[in-house]
């Protein structure tokens, strides 16, 4: 028996057609929730992960290319890009020359394909916000589908739950804002229930391939695969060392007892843990979200949990209307693909380069993209030509918004290969050819401009 919230959103779900495995997947985590679940990890309770690097892993290209022809690649694009006020796929967005996410992510797998004479299906997790624009955007590929295969397979949705009482919120302004994507834990829920899970294994692919599509470092690797297919593990992440902008983050490490491999994400770190969570050379690794798994084992594993992997709840606060803060709050209850690693006996981490990892969380991650700092040639993979990495800061009143963003960057991105940092405060609207080179900071307490083709160097003071 469930609670009256529960029920209330079950049917709301029944009557959208959610399917059935779905909808007990989510009052699973509901009762969580309920129950005031937390999901804490306690430092006592796990100890540091020491995992192989890339670098040193042997792989013939033999193997390589034998496990890429077994490979099917999918990209986790349900999101909606809220944290740069967007409520579309990140992925739309313009990269440069009129590329977007979607372009050269497409582009990359063609050329896979032609260079290992492989499949390599690539396949898209829509949710029911992103699949209309993304299908549409990818329509112009017209070899991109593999025959017998789906480019996109849509995730779960569910009930926001008004904080107050758990009970599903309305709002018959706009119900499409009644409901969420479940987080790209869904993966597992939504690629079972579709189907697709079988038809895969059925059409003789071996292992999935998954990232996020706002990390165009994540290009369905020959050499990974090679490793992961020689591995003979059932499941495995790609890591990378922690560096100080990650000491807020998630990070692995090893469950004491069982031996398993947990990711210990902040919001599962207790107040006594901060400074053990912070310790960069205890916890060394965080994750890519570059995520493989062996298809015969995730089929299993799912086939005896009856669809249900049991990760851990994330309890995400937002507002109902995310672009009104006057609606009310809701809970969205959400799961992490990446949390999964501890439901296999035999996961693995391997340490890659940060080439793998160019997440574009931020208008910061965009600018950095949008600049010359990396070169994009015929493969699609980026290729970093800047020495280092600028670190970039802007102003998150007049940059947070990518619209707003977008206006101050009317000619596209400033040089930016010869930079160290550029720090933005106030509101600044850069002209076309301008060059920013070592550490740049700018502040104005008015609307200035940043003139055509300028030399940005040193500290600025505006
Ligand atoms: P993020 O949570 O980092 O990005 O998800 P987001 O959801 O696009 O952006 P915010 O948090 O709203 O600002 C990482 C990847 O997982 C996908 C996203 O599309 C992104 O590629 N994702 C996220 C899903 O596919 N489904 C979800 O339910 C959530």
């Amino acid at each position: 028996m469930g609670s009256a919230g529960l029920n209330r959103a079950r049917d709301k779900m029944l009557d959208a057609g959610v399917d059935e495995v779905a909808i007990e997947t989510f009052a699973h985590y509901y009762r969580l929730l309920e129950h005031g679940e937390t999901g804490m990890i306690p430092e006592s309770s796990i100890e540091p992960v020491d995992i192989p690097s890339l670098a040193d892993v042997e792989v013939s290209d033999e193997v390589a290319a034998e496990a890429i022809r077994s490979t099917a690649v999918i990209k986790l694009n349900g999101g909606l890009g809220t944290s740069m006020g967007m409520d579309r796929a990140k992925s739309l967005l313009c990269v440069r020359r009129g590329l977007s996410f979607l372009d050269i992510i497409a582009r990359q797998v063609l050329h896979l394909r032609s260079t290992y004479d492989a499949t390599l299906p690539l396949i898209f997790m829509n949710s029911f916000r992103t699949s209309g624009d993304t299908m549409e955007a990818l329509a112009r590929y017209e070899d991109l589908p593999v025959e017998g295969l789906p480019l996109e397979f849509l995730q779960n949705k569910e009930p926001k739950l008004l904080k107050k009482d758990l009970s599903p919120a309305a709002y018959p302004k706009d119900p499409s804002l009644e409901w969420c994507p479940p987080g790209h834990g869904d993966l597992y829920t939504a690629l079972r229930g579709t189907g697709l899970l079988d038809r895969l294994i059925e059409a003789g692919y071996e292992r999935v391939f998954v990232s996020n599509s706002d990390n165009l470092g994540a290009v369905p690797d020959a050499r990974v695969a090679g490793w992961f297919a020689a591995s003979g593990a059932p499941f495995a992440i790609e890591a990378v060392r922690r560096t100080a902008s990650d000491k807020k983050g998630g990070h692995f490490a090893r469950r004491r007892g069982d031996g398993r491999l947990v990711l210990r994400e902040t919001a599962q770190v207790l107040p006594q843990d901060q400074a053990a969570l912070a310790d960069l050379e205890t916890h060394r690794f965080c994750s890519t979200n570059n995520l493989w798994f062996d298809l015969a084992a995730m089929k299993h594993a799912l086939d005896v949990r009856q669809g249900v992997l049991g990760l851990p709840l994330i309890r995400n606060v937002k507002h109902l209307d995310p672009g009104d803060p006057s609606t009310p709050e809701v809970i969205q209850i959400e799961t992490a693909m990446g949390a999964a690693i501890e439901v296999f006996e035999g996961s693995q981490l391997i340490e890659v380069g940060r080439d793998r990892f160019v997440p574009v969380k931020t208008t910061n991650d965009l600018l950095v993209l949008r600049s010359d700092v990396y070169d994009i040639k015929k493969d699609f993979v980026l290729d970093q030509v800047a020495v280092e990495l600028p670190y970039v800061d802007l102003d998150g009143d007049y940059y947070k918004l990518v619209g707003e963003f977008d206006k101050r960057f009317p000619q596209g991105a400033p040089s930016m290969k010869k930079a160290t940092s550029l720090t933005v405060a106030g509101d600044w609207t850069f002209g076309h050819g301008v060059q920013v080179v070592g550490d740049v900071a700018l502040e104005a307490s008015s609307a200035q401009r940043v003139q055509a083709d300028a030399v940005l160097s040193g500290p600025s003071d505006g």
